[in-house]
């Protein structure tokens, strides 16, 4: 028997979980509650009627893994499970917002750069050149963060709005107390890895669109040789091998047009053009040196749904046991454009773990860490009772 409160300590490599997390019956003191917020006191009741929900008197010998499928979720630090997790085509980021909303939330985004630097050093070592980051928080949050991203080699691609609507306002806010207007707005920010390729003779790695435009000049081919190349008027010079922002990424059948062209009409000295580690990739290989994106038609950069509600919101006598669970839509839509059956995805901050549901139901494999052992109870009897046929 392992008490709860020790294996977070343990999980988490710290101090304890306050195995007195106040509830309903037992409210926090007047002062400690001041101190607290509102938010925060939340949160530890959060944390208690997750324990309540879950038969956790604070004992309990708990599996470490629970799997589904090809989903997985572990009870520990992500930090500690990268290493031993395959490399990600996806990783859904809903981590700390600077908020105190939970245990290891900071109370403010001032503390987000130090949470998230070893996390994000990580996802940089072993992320491929096709995977995404999405990558929730809010407004401010993700700003504090964004050049720490930038710094590890994540590429910006999209801001999106998670738009909660005007019934999210309601005892929400008091805009003139506050003196500003309601917020009722989440983002969840697209970044894709900046992708760099050594080419001989160069003194670092070039960005994708410099390097295909130095291995043909270093070809000694000019540029308008790149359309017969590739059998059409001007597309290929015009947007493979431009060095403005109307760039384009070659698919696959157009860089082996290019790569083809070249080792066969490029300077023989300069064999081969084009590799990348010794040898010309494949066009199936290219492909994978971007991310993958599924274009689903309708979508747009702000996703309108409200907050979880009904069936799908877990509860505890009426309560909702996790402040922060995401609507499942919005996890499926984020997996369903970046990736494709069977791929990885890794969810470092689970929660209840809404991006493995979306994962089981959308046949990808799953890797989600919470660090909080009632948390995990419940996402792991979550993946086990999902149904995925009827969807609940
Ligand atoms: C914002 S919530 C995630 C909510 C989730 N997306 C959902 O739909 O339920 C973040 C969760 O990450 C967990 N967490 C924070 N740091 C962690 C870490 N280093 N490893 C694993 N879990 C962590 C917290 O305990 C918290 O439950």
């Amino acid at each position: 028997m392992r008490d709860l409160a020790t294996m977070h300590n343990r999980a988490k490599g710290q101090r304890p979980l306050n195995s007195r997390v106040p509830g309903p019956a037992e409210p926090a003191k007047r002062t400690r509650s001041l101190r607290l917020g509102p938010l925060r006191q939340e949160a530890r009741r959060s944390v208690y009627f997750a324990r309540r929900a879950t038969g956790d008197a604070g004992h309990a010998d708990l599996p470490t893994t629970t799997r589904r499928g090809g989903v997985c979720i572990h009870l520990g630090d992500a930090l500690n499970l990268y290493s031993r997790w395959p490399a990600p085509t996806v990783i859904i980021s809903d981590g700390p917002y600077g908020l105190g909303s939970y245990p290891g939330d900071p109370p403010t985004c001032d503390g987000l750069v130090e949470f998230y630097e070893p996390h994000v050093r990580a996802w940089s070592e072993h992320a491929l050149p096709s995977t995404t980051l999405w990558f929730w928080n809010s407004e401010l949050g993700w700003a504090t963060v964004h050049p720490l991203l930038v710094r590890y080699g994540w590429e910006y691609r999209s801001c999106h709005i998670w738009d909660k609507g005007k019934a999210h306002v309601a005892g929400n806010a008091n805009s003139r107390t506050l003196r500003k207007f309601p917020v009722v707005t989440e983002v969840c920010v697209q970044y894709v890895r900046k992708v760099r390729l050594r080419a001989p003779g160069a003194e670092q790695p070039l960005p994708v669109r410099e390097w295909l435009r130095y291995e043909w000049k270093r070809a000694g081919l000019p540029l308008y040789l790149a359309n017969r190349a590739c059998g059409v008027a001007n597309a290929a010079s015009r947007k493979y091998l431009t060095a403005d922002h109307l760039w384009y990424f070659p698919p696959g059948d157009a860089f082996e047009r290019l790569s083809a062209y070249a080792n066969e009409h490029g300077r023989p000295e300069g064999r081969p053009y084009f590799a990348v580690e010794g040898r010309v990739p494949t066009a199936e290989e290219w492909e994978r040196m971007r991310a993958k994106f599924n274009c689903l038609f309708g979508v747009t950069n702000v996703w309108r749904h409200p907050p979880v509600n009904g069936a799908e919101r877990i509860r505890f006598q009426g309560r909702p046991v996790h402040l922060n669970q995401k609507p499942l839509k919005l996890m499926e839509l984020c997996i369903s454009a970046s990736s494709d059956p069977g791929d990885v995805v890794w969810e470092p901050f689970g929660g209840t773990c809404t991006a493995a549901i979306a994962s089981l139901k959308l046949g990808r494999r799953c890797y989600s860490a919470e660090i909080i052992p009632a948390f995990y109870i419940i996402a792991a009897r979550r993946l086990r009772e999902y149904n995925v046929g009827r969807g609940d």
